[in-house]
């Protein structure tokens, strides 16, 4: 149980909230992490925490935003299963702040009406995109 105000620091700075889950943001992660920007291109080296922060901001929008669907995908069901295990464990190592109705190897259903699915990427010879279930 936290208080309102800790509530509210949490739900309003994603940084705060990372900084909750045991993280030190570097300072290109706390901008990715302010950021409001509907889309963002991260062009960092490998190991540069690119899934860590992508999972914090996926987790934070679950918990936050009620009602929320949210798609991990990528071309190999390896990379998206590994970013939604990211995910699922802050989840649990926040106490599960909100209670699942749903949570499976591969998909977390929230009581607030937020869904984290896992999704392979799929591309059509016609090279329109498509998803299908990991
Ligand atoms: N701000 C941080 N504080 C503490 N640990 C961090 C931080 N950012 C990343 N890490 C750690 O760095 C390691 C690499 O992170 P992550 O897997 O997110 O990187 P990545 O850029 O997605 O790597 P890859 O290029 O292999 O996909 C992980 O162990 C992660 O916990
Ligand atoms: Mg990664």
């Amino acid at each position: 149980m936290v208080s309102l105000a800790e509530y509210l620091k949490l739900a309003l700075d994603r940084v705060s909230f990372a900084k909750r889950l045991g993280l030190v943001p570097d300072a290109w992660q706390e901008d990715l992490l302010r950021s409001t920007s509907e889309r963002v291109l991260l062009n960092c080296c490998r190991q540069s925490g690119k899934s860590t922060m992508t999972a914090v901001i996926a987790l934070h929008r679950a918990l936050y935003h009620p009602g929320s669907l949210i798609l991990c995908l990528a071309p190999a069901p390896r990379q998206s299963q590994e970013l939604f295990a990211k995910i699922a464990g802050f989840y649990r190592d926040l106490g599960r702040p909100v209670s699942p109705i749903g949570e499976r190897k591969l998909s977390l259903e929230l009581e607030n009406g937020s869904r984290i699915m896992t999704y392979r990427a799929q591309r059509r010879p016609s090279g329109a995109s498509a998803a299908s279930p990991s």
